[in-house]
């Protein structure tokens, strides 16, 4: 998917609200409401997210919450980039109806106690290589749920094990809410859209394209089975480690979209190929589906 085009901002602008009960209130009469849970830094990809809330709702409600929780020591919490006047202008031009935009202090005005734990699923990949990461996305999640109460919720492909764990507790927990999945957006030169993209020097970037090629290339290889897949990938990724700045990968896998348990040797089906490394001091995740 390449970016869609920005629209006039519409006269107005989303009804910014900081608090659960500044919240309800702009959602009183709101009909069918589609929720995009962000942390802000909005690109074109988001832009994509809001689209299809509005296909689906009366009432698109856009997240704005760098979650602490989902963040451990030594990670960007602080750096991320924010920019609310930014975010808002951009969610105006939209056409987003209202923007939650909480502190930490109002999303977790305990040290949070109870959590949603991931299990095994969340343990795996960005999980392993982020202990406690998923718990805390699912526990930031479920509460935005509980606040929006929204009909459906649009997440990017992108994180995609985010989107499987999400998915899974909205229905081992009986969530009754539609969990929707918008394909990747990617820049013409492939690399896929995130906010983290703005850490990226111009060499670094050219390195960290290596990591859409990879994928490219793994997919290609998909008619001759998941071992190839890895393989095709994975000369890629070697020779993208000798680059300058070098790409130092954390992980490449191939897993079943379900589960995120790896593929066998003889799968057959659907796939995800999954891929996350460290160009500077920026990681990246990026992922394509691959049928075996
Ligand atoms: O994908 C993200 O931006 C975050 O993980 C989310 C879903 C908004 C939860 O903080």
């Amino acid at each position: 998917m390449t970016e869609p085009a920005p629209q006039p901002a519409p006269t107005g602008g989303p009804h910014v609200t900081h608090t659960p009960d500044e919240l309800r209130g702009a959602l009183a009469d709101a009909g069918r409401v589609a929720l995009v849970p962000t942390m802000g830094a909005l690109h074109g990809g988001h832009r994509s997210l809001m689209r299809l809330a509005r296909e689906r709702a009366d009432t698109v409600v856009v997240s704005i919450f760098v979650n602490p929780l989902q963040f451990g020591p030594g990670e960007d919490l602080d750096r991320y980039p924010r920019d609310l006047p930014g975010d808002t202008g951009l969610c105006a031009e939209e056409g987003v109806d209202v923007v939650f935009a909480p502190t930490a202090e109002t999303m977790y005005p305990l040290p949070q106690m109870i959590t949603v734990d991931a299990g095994a699923m969340g343990e795996r990949l960005e999980g392993a290589s982020r202990p406690g990461h998923f718990t805390g996305v699912l526990t930031v999640v479920a509460k935005l749920f509980d606040l929006v109460r929204p009909d459906s919720a649009v997440f990017g492909a992108k994180d995609a094990q985010q989107i499987a764990l999400v998915r899974r507790m909205v229905a081992d927990l009986n969530m009754p809410v539609e969990i929707v999945g918008a394909p990747t957006l990617r820049d013409p030169d492939g690399l896929a859209s995130s906010s983290r993209n703005v850490y990226l020097s111009g060499a670094e970037r050219a390195s960290a394209l290596s990591l859409s090629r990879a994928l490219t290339a793994g997919r290609s290889a998909a008619a001759d089975g998941p071992d190839a897949v890895r393989a095709a990938a994975r000369n890629v990724l070697d020779e993208a480690a000798g680059a300058e700045p070098p790409v130092e990968l954390d992980y490449l896998a191939l897993v079943d979209p379900a589960t995120f348990a790896d593929a066998p040797a003889d799968h057959e089906g659907e796939a995800v190929l999954a891929v996350a490394a460290r160009v500077g001091t920026t990681r990246l995740i990026d992922n394509v589906s691959v049928t075996l």
